[in-house]
């Protein structure tokens, strides 16, 4: 693997696995999160390199299951390790407490703390030095997330040169809300060290460019669509929108295969055959689950025809649980089943099933195939990639996309036929539910099989080509898949 060639090094937060100890040993299996859900099956065999945090405190020894994790995958994983201080103030800290609620128009509850602050600065400069420690000045860094606004500007101070991209997967807010943040000039400056900076959406794009604006008013901005160029102290950065999305056939030959299509009818059996409205999310305040829970209410209330002839499964997967507000939101979300289940609930029948856990691939895609409506409704999401999961694996094409407009994916899919909703009027999602149960079925499969036309056309790899080749004027050939090759970090 070593040589002359130019690799591909992804840098996130995490590493695109989950670790745990049992018994004293580590053991590593495949990450969740929307960003490992995308990124893992481009990089797959093709030699690249992915630097993260493993979701360990302190130096833990795990070098042979990642090498093994390593081998499997076809690309080499190199871990950041974080102390339990730096975890606390870095990625609890800042870009949980503070980045993640502001960027998600969730002000009132950001925590301002200035020691956040530093140990961002502190777990940037690890995570540079590490990318310094692993590439070749040949290489194209690829940055996600938040958490990393400030990688770049780590690596020019330290005067090592790399073409750097980062992409940003969660929204980013307009100037009334960005410029509360007592750093939000250090921030937008640091961002314009990358080369291209990607956005989910145009929206997410012209929103920096007017907090640019503002806090920057010396930089000139110039051109258009993926064109825009911004010029500061003499360096040039690019904006970009680059809606992200999914390995489209990975999901559309998994809900196809007779594991899965067993699986389904089981879960269909299970739920006596009632029609099956579904929510699928990490356990995330911005998702809106509380709001849809009372949606729910609302429809059983107003429409006392669809009692009994549903079930509504919210699958949540536990996430942060060290963020108290995260445990508080878990205890709300159980209340509030309990609530409408009591009241609503006949000999035989409950109207919300709740599981909170990860499950295995099929397992889910087995319930999106199941289900005859997917209710996808945060109150602010950079895209949202269940929604695109859903229409994917929805392979008879009968299903429903009830979407918030304020989910990133909402631009694309009303287009081709999602039924846009405002998460925060649970009377007027309840009536959304409602018309789908009684719309022809005919209207549901012309729309959903618009939907799945537009994802297939803009899937994953069609994304990752987009962003390579405005970065680094790359194309995803250029790093082919190889073949046996072993994949020792
Ligand atoms: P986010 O990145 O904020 O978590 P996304 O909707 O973009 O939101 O991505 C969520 C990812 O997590 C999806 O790929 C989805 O398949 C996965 N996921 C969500 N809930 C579960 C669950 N209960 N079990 C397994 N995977 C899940
Ligand atoms: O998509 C947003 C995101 O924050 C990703 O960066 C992250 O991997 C995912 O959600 C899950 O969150 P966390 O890594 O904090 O568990």
């Amino acid at each position: 693997m070593e040589g002359g060639s130019k690799r591909l090094v992804v840098v996130s937060n995490r590493l695109p696995v989950a670790l745990s100890n049992e018994g004293g040993r580590w053991v590593i299996k495949p990450g969740g999160g929307g960003l490992v859900t995308a990124l893992a099956p481009v990089l797959k065999n093709r030699g690249g390199l992915w630097i993260g945090w493993s979701g360990a405190k302190g130096e833990v020894d795990i070098v042979d299951p990642l090498a093994e994790f390593s081998r499997e995958a076809g690309y080499s994983l190199h871990p950041v390790y974080l102390t339990e201080e730096e975890v606390a103030g870095y990625y609890h800290g800042f870009s949980n407490e503070v980045i993640w609620p502001l960027f998600h128009d969730f002000q009132s509850r950001c925590n301002f703390n200035p020691t956040y602050w530093r140990s961002y600065l502190d777990a940037n400069l690890k995570f540079a030095e590490v990318v310094v420690r692993f590439s070749r000045d040949s290489d194209y860094i690829w940055v996600h997330d938040y958490h990393l606004m400030h990688l770049a500007f780590m690596l020019r101070n330290m005067g090592v040169p790399r073409s750097c991209g980062f992409f940003l997967h969660i929204p980013f807010p307009p100037p009334d809300i960005f410029l509360k943040l007592p750093w939000r000039a250090k921030i937008v400056r640091s961002l314009l060290e990358y080369d291209l900076v990607g956005f989910q959406t145009g929206r997410d794009r012209s929103n920096f460019i007017s907090c640019l604006r503002a806090l920057l008013p010396e930089a000139s901005i110039s051109g258009r669509g993926n064109e825009v160029r911004v010029t500061l102290l003499g360096r040039t950065s690019r904006l970009g929108a680059f809606p992200i999305s999914i390995d489209f056939n990975a999901f559309a030959n998994m809900a196809s295969s007779g594991e899965v299509a067993q699986k389904t009818k089981d879960f269909r059996d299970a739920l006596r055959q009632r029609k099956i409205l579904l929510g699928v999310d990490r356990l995330d305040y911005t998702k809106g689950i509380p709001q849809r829970i009372e949606a729910i209410r609302q429809m059983l209330f107003k429409f006392p025809d669809l009692r009994e002839r549903f079930s509504f499964v919210q699958l949540a997967v536990p996430s942060r649980e060290e963020i108290p507000e995260y445990n508080a939101l878990k205890i709300e979300i159980e209340r509030l089943v309990g609530e409408v289940n009591g009241q609503f609930a006949q000999p035989g029948w409950v109207p919300i099933q709740y599981l909170y856990r990860s499950l295995p691939r099929e397992d889910l895609v087995a319930y999106y195939r199941a289900a005859d409506i997917a209710l996808v409704t945060p109150l602010r999401d950079g895209m949202n990639l269940v929604a695109k999961e859903y229409c994917a694996s929805n392979v008879s094409e009968t299903g429903v996309l009830i979407l918030s407009e304020f989910a990133g994916a909402a631009g694309q899919l009303q287009k081709n036929g999602a039924k846009l909703v405002n998460p925060h009027d649970v009377e007027g999602v309840a009536k959304v539910i409602h018309k789908a149960f009684h719309t022809d079925i005919a209207d549901h499969r012309r729309n959903m099989h618009r939907l799945r036309d537009s994802i297939r056309k803009a899937d994953i790899f069609w994304w990752v080509d987009s962003f390579l080749q405005n970065a680094f004027s790359r194309h995803l050939n250029d790093f082919p898949p190889l073949e046996g090759v072993n994949f020792h970090s």
